[in-house]
C-alpha cells in the first residue's frame, strides 16, 4: 500500500465480519481489508463450539429468542434478537454455499447437520466443524475472498485512528472519512481515504491478565470509536468463560463449553459436582452463573481450580467430536478420557461496545461497527453461547447491504499525513511493558467476575495516572504496535471501568457486592458512555 491511499470501503479486521462484509460489497467498489497480524489471526479463529442457529425440526426462533432473553438478564432488545435469530438460517445456508463444511452425523440412511449443545441453550441447535469451527469458517472466507479482483489484504497493518472531518477542523458535515495505518514492518505511518471505514477489530479480552483471546484482542476499534466522537454501551459485560484449561504450558486455552453439553460435570477437588444445587440446569447454566459459582468454589477452598469430569465419554467418542481439545490435553500429559481436566474462568467476550443500529451503523455517518467491537443490543447484560458468530455474520451481511444501496458521499480531499514524534529511546520501552501488566493485573484484581465500589474506584484513579503517562509517552515517541495497543487498553480498561461504576445493581455478568440485587423497580437500561 502507498503512504497515502484511497478506497470506496476499508475494513478493519478479518474475522468474520470484516471477512463477511468484504466479501459483500466487493461486487460495489473497491475494498481494503486491513489487518493487524496475519490475515487468519483473530478471535474467530479460536472459535471451538460453533454458531448458534435454528435448524431442527425440534427447535423454534421462539425457544432461540427465549433462551437469548433469558441468558441476557433482562437487558437484551428483543426485536434485535429476533431479527438476527430469524436471519441466523438464510446466512448459514449462504456460508455453506462459500465452502464451510460443518460436522455431521447419520441419521438412519441420511445424514443432518450435528448439533452441539452450550449453555443457557434449552435445544441442541449449535453448527460445528468438530471443535476447530473458527478455523474453517476464517479458511472458508479467506479462501473466497482471495478470489475476488476488487479486494486487497494488507497485513501486519495496524489502525491508529479514525480521520473524521471534525478532527481535519471541519465545522459542518462531520463524518469518518479514513483512517490512520501503520505499517508495523516499516512503521511508516499510511493515509488511507475511504467513502466507508467498517470496524471489525473484535473485542479486548486482553485487557484482563487472564484470558481465552489471543493477543489481537486490545480493543483498538472501541478506543478509535470513542476518540472519535462515537457513543459506546454496556462495556461493564465482560464475559468470563467457566473453563480455561488450568496448566502452565496452555495459557489462554479454551475448554469448550460443548464439552459439557455432551454431558460434562463440573467438580470441586473433592469430586462434588458443586452446580447441582446452584442452578437447574447445572454445569450447563448460562455463563455468568458456573463463571461466579466456579469463582466461589476456589475462594471457598483455596484451590487453584475446578476440574471438568467427562470421563463417561468413550476414548473414541472424544477423540472424534473434540480432536483439538483433545490433543492440547494430552500435550499437557492429561488424559481426558480417564481423568478430569483442570479449569479456571477467565476474560472471553466483550458484550457490549460501540453503539450501532441492527445493521451496524453508528453515530458517525460513514463509520460503521460489526462483531465483537459493536453493540447492537443482541446479547444484552450476557451473551449466550455461539449467538457472537451468528450475529456477526448477519450483521455484516446487513450493512453490506444497506451501504451498497447508498448513494456515495462525497470525497474528501487533501487529508494531511500522520504526525508523530520521533524519539526512540529502547530503555524507554520497560514503561510499555510494565503499564501493559499493570492494566491487565489491576483489571484481573479490580475488575474482575466479582466487583466492588472501592475496588473500581481504585482501578479507575490507578487507570488516571496511567492514561497521563502513556499521552505523554505516545505523543514523543515514534509509533509502534505496542504503543497503539497500550494507548488503547487503558482507555478501554477505563471505560469498562466507568460502566461499572454507573451500574447500581447486580445483572448479568456485572456482579458488585455494594448492589447485589437486580434492581427491579425502574425499567432496565444500557449504559451509554458519550465522548464529550
Ligand atoms: P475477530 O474475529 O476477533 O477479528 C478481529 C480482527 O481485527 C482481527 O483480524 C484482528 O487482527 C483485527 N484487528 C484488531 N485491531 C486492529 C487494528 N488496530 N488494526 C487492524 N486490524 C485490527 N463465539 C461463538 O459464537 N461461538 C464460539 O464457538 C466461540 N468460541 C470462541 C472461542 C475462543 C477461544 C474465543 C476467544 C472466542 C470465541 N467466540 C465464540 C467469540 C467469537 O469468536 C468472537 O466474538 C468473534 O469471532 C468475533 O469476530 P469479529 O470478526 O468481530 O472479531
Ligand atoms: C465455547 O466453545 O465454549 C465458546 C463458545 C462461545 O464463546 O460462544
Amino acid at each position: 500500500m502507498a503512504a497515502s491511499h484511497r478506497y470506496d470501503y476499508v475494513v478493519l479486521g478479518s474475522g468474520m465480519a470484516g471477512l463477511t462484509f468484504a466479501l459483500n460489497v466487493a461486487e460495489k467498489g473497491s475494498v481494503a481489508v486491513i489487518t493487524k497480524k496475519n490475515r487468519a489471526e483473530s478471535n474467530t479463529n479460536y472459535a471451538q463450539g460453533g454458531i448458534a442457529c435454528v435448524t431442527s425440526s425440534e427447535d423454534t426462533f421462539d425457544l432461540h429468542v427465549r433462551d437469548t432473553l433469558e441468558a441476557g438478564a433482562g437487558l437484551c432488545h428483543e426485536d434485535v434478537v429476533r431479527g438476527i435469530v430469524e436471519e441466523g438460517p438464510a446466512r448459514i445456508k449462504e456460508l455453506i454455499e462459500l465452502g464451510m463444511s460443518f460436522s455431521e452425523r447419520e441419521n438412519g440412511d441420511t445424514r443432518e447437520l450435528d448439533l452441539g449443545r452450550e449453555g443457557g441453550h434449552s435445544k441442541r441447535r449449535i453448527l460445528h466443524a468438530k471443535d476447530v469451527t473458527g478455523r474453517e469458517i476464517e479458511s472458508a472466507l479467506l479462501t473466497a475472498l482471495a478470489l475476488h479482483p476488487n479486494v486487497e489484504m494488507f497485513e501486519n497493518h495496524a489502525a491508529i485512528d479514525l480521520i473524521t472531518r471534525r478532527k481535519l477542523g471541519f465545522t459542518t458535515d462531520n463524518r469518518c472519512v479514513g483512517v490512520y495505518v501503520l505499517d508495523v514492518a516499516t512503521g511508516v505511518v499510511k493515509t488511507v481515504a475511504a467513502q466507508h471505514v467498517l470496524l471489525a477489530t473484535g473485542g479486548c479480552g486482553k485487557v484482563y491478565l487472564y484470558t481465552t483471546n489471543p493477543s489481537i484482542a486490545t480493543g483498538d476499534g472501541v478506543a478509535m470509536a470513542y476518540r472519535a466522537g462515537v457513543p459506546v454501551a454496556n462495556m461493564e459485560f465482560i464475559q468470563f468463560h467457566p473453563t480455561c484449561l488450568f496448566h502452565p504450558k496452555a495459557q489462554s486455552f479454551l475448554i469448550s463449553e460443548a464439552v459439557r453439553g455432551e454431558g460434562g460435570v463440573l467438580r470441586n477437588g473433592a469430586g462434588t459436582a458443586f452446580m447441582d444445587g446452584v442452578h437447574p440446569k447445572k454445569s450447563l447454566a448460562p455463563r455468568d452463573i458456573v463463571a461466579r459459582a466456579i469463582d466461589a468454589e476456589i475462594k471457598r477452598s483455596g484451590a487453584e481450580c475446578v476440574y471438568l469430569d467427562i470421563t463417561h465419554q468413550s476414548r473414541a467418542f472424544l477423540q472424534n467430536r473434540f480432536p483439538a481439545i483433545y490433543a492440547k490435553c494430552l500435550e499437557c500429559g492429561i488424559d481426558m478420557a480417564v481423568e478430569p481436566i483442570p479449569v479456571v474462568p477467565a476474560a472471553h467476550y466483550q458484550c457490549g461496545g460501540v453503539l450501532t443500529t441492527p445493521q451496524g451503523r453508528t453515530n458517525l455517518p460513514g463509520l460503521w461497527a460489526v462483531g465483537e467491537v459493536g453493540c447492537t443490543g443482541l446479547h444484552g447484560a450476557n451473551r449466550l453461547a455461539s449467538n457472537s458468530l451468528l450475529e456477526a455474520l448477519v450483521v455484516a451481511h446487513r450493512a453490506a447491504e444497506v451501504v451498497k444501496q447508498e448513494k456515495a458521499p462525497p470525497k474528501q480531499k487533501n487529508i494531511p499525513p500522520w504526525e508523530s514524534g520521533q524519539a526512540q529511546d529502547p530503555d524507554e520501552l520497560v514503561v510499555i511493558y510494565h503499564n501493559w501488566r499493570e492494566i491487565r493485573q489491576l483489571m484481573w484484581d479490580y475488575v474482575g467476575i466479582v466487583r466492588t465500589t472501592k475496588r473500581l474506584q481504585r482501578a479507575a484513579s490507578r487507570l488516571r495516572s496511567l492514561s497521563d503517562e502513556v499521552q505523554e509517552y505516545y505523543w514523543n515517541y515514534k509509533m509502534t504496535c505496542d504503543l497503539i495497543e497500550l494507548r488503547n487498553l487503558v482507555l478501554v480498561a477505563s471505560l469498562i471501568v466507568d460502566c461499572a461504576l454507573s451500574r447500581h445493581e447486580s445483572r448479568g455478568l456485572h456482579f458488585t457486592l455494594d448492589y447485589p440485587k437486580t434492581d427491579d423497580h425502574a425499567p432496565p437500561s444500557d449504559t451509554v458512555l458519550r465522548p464529550e
